[in-house]
């Protein structure tokens, strides 16, 4: 009998074991090639939500596009208070003033990637995924910094 309940409780938590790690490989690595790919093919950001403070086509600021839309995944949209929930992904695409698409920006959260400024993996992309800049750059850092306690996020005001 003991060995019965024994032999149940392993099989439960190597069952619960393969489910966590087959839910940890669904989300990329902090690795230009593999968010683009996640972003495109795995899960297509056009089909994502907009924060309902910031829908469709908005005017934009420099350094970014003249116009732009902001992408939001599901791990985004339930963070109701920052931070943000690990995995939470921004996709912005940048447009010129005549909006033609220029440059994808995105911030993607990922635990222990860089817990001093927010764990968050910054990305430049062309619009066909060549990588610009990723990583850590202190440029994106230093101007999203200014909002720390709205998690480097300025688009969506968290209440
Ligand atoms: C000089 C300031 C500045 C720098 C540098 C900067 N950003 Fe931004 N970013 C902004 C502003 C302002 C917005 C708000 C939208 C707008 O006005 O275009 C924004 C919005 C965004 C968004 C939309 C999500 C959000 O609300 O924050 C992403 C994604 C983003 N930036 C990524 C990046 C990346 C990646 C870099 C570096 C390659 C970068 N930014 C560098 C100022 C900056």
């Amino acid at each position: 009998m003991q060995k019965k309940v024994i032999i149940g409780c392993l099989a439960l938590a190597m069952t619960m074991g393969a489910a966590s790690l087959t839910m940890a490989e669904e989300m990329p690595g902090p690795d230009a090639d593999a968010l683009w790919n996640y972003i495109t093919k795995v899960s297509p950001y056009t089909k994502w939500s907009y924060w309902p403070d910031h829908m469709g086509m908005q005017d934009g600021r420099a350094p970014h596009g003249q116009r732009h839309k902001v992408f939001v995944n599901q791990q985004a949209m339930e963070s109701a208070t920052p931070p943000l929930k690990y995995g939470a992904i921004e996709v912005k695409e940048n447009y010129s003033k005549a909006e033609e698409l220029k440059v994808i920006t995105v911030i993607y959260k990922v635990k222990g990637f860089n817990p001093k400024d927010g764990d968050w993996y910054w990305a430049k992309f062309s619009p066909t995924g060549k990588a610009l800049k990723v990583g850590k750059p202190k440029g994106c850092i230093g101007c999203h910094s200014t909002r720390v306690a709205n998690d480097y996020v300025l688009v969506h005001e968290f209440k």
